[in-house]
């Protein structure tokens, strides 16, 4: 398949999750509540968890009568719902160039809508009770556990002087790989046929490792990135003091002045706004850019290792016409 074809089902499968999201909350109350979340669910959000779920049940069963939609919405709440508790814990002003909803309303609202969110998710995953729901319900629940446990880690990370690259590397296959992870699996036991224990973990893993290379991605689109294109904050990262990969990779690199500098952003646990292109340039010359650029192939190859793997069986096509899609983001 050429990549028109395949952006175009993406855009399909967007569409058909939006449908149902919208359609639902528009029946929902208090406004109070359900007009922030409309607000942020229109905001822009390229639903790329939902489509997955999707298009890793059809690569399983092609011939699926109705896609499981309730599942893949689920995974797409649940990431919502983490998204806008995020941007409270990050102080991020703006996500996909729109004021962030604790910004637009305020503090308490963002809670509660996050938190009403996650129960909406619940309710699309118990919409319909197939064999596989026990199963679906434990990887659901617990990807959503995995997710706190790494966004905890990620701001404990900001104020300790030292995380290795080790540490780093478990931080983000929790907070964002568990959840694509889940959508993966949960894709997989969605799918109306058997699949088995082997297969079921290596569609999973696929899942991880293309997790990881999104959020190396992620923090390498929070320095290079084209903000009209990305959306959010220039160098958020760095003026909240966040490890990311490039910044444990630059303090690894860097000596003199450089490393001075670093170590004052360490000291003080971030920067100031007007100094994210004295630090930009520090990572562009100590080669950080390319470096993390390395990183991202390294995990895109081993997705794409496992797809091989699963090929056997399976119409690996889109999916990894999904992960050329992902390495080749830049919002
Ligand atoms: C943002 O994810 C959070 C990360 C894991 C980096 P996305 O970039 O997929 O966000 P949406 O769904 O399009 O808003
Ligand atoms: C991923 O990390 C967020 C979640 C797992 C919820 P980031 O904090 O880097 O995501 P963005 O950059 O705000 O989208
Ligand atoms: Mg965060
Ligand atoms: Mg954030
Ligand atoms: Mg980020």
């Amino acid at each position: 398949m050429t990549k028109e074809p395949f952006t175009k089902l993406l855009d399909e499968l967007k569409l058909q999750i939006n449908n149902q999201i919208f359609l639902e909350l528009s029946k929902r109350k208090p406004k109070s509540l359900y007009a922030p979340l409309n607000y942020f669910l229109k905001s822009g959000g390229k639903r790329l968890r939902g489509i997955l779920v999707l298009l890793v049940a059809k690569s399983i069963n092609k011939n699926l009568k109705s896609l499981p939609l309730n599942q893949a919405i689920a995974i797409e709440l649940l990431h919502n719902f983490t998204l806008i508790h995020d941007d409270v814990m990050d102080n991020s002003d703006k996500r996909h160039n729109k004021p962030t909803l604790h910004r637009k309303y305020d503090l308490s609202t963002a809670i509660l809508a996050g938190d009403a969110l996650l129960s909406i998710a619940y309710e699309f995953l118990d919409k319909e009770l197939t064999e596989n729901s026990m199963m679906i319900c434990k990887e659901f629940t617990s990807a959503l556990r995995i997710v706190c446990e790494g966004q905890a880690l990620d701001k404990e990370f900001e104020t300790r002087n030292r995380v290795s690259l080790q540490q780093y590397f478990q931080m983000i296959s929790m907070k964002t790989g568990a959840l694509i992870k889940s959508a993966c699996k949960i894709g997989a036991l969605s799918a109306n046929k058997k699949v088995g224990i082997e297969d079921l973990k290596r569609f999973g893993e696929y899942g991880e490792y293309l997790g990881i290379a999104f959020q190396l991605q992620d923090d390498l689109l929070d320095i290079v990135g084209e903000q009209k294109l990305f959306g959010k904050t220039k160098a958020l990262d760095l003026i909240e003091g966040k490890k990311t990969f490039l910044l444990i990779s630059a303090l690894k690199k860097a000596t003199g002045k450089d490393l001075d500098r670093l170590l004052k952003l360490i000291e003080n646990k971030g920067i100031k706004p007007d100094e994210i292109y004295k630090y930009i340039d520090i990572y562009k010359n100590l080669g950080i850019i390319e470096l993390t650029k390395k990183e991202i192939s390294k995990y895109y190859q081993k997705a794409k290792d496992t797809l091989e793997i699963l090929n056997k069986k399976y119409d690996i096509n889109d999916l990894n016409n999904f992960l050329e899609f992902i390495i080749n983001r830049n919002y």
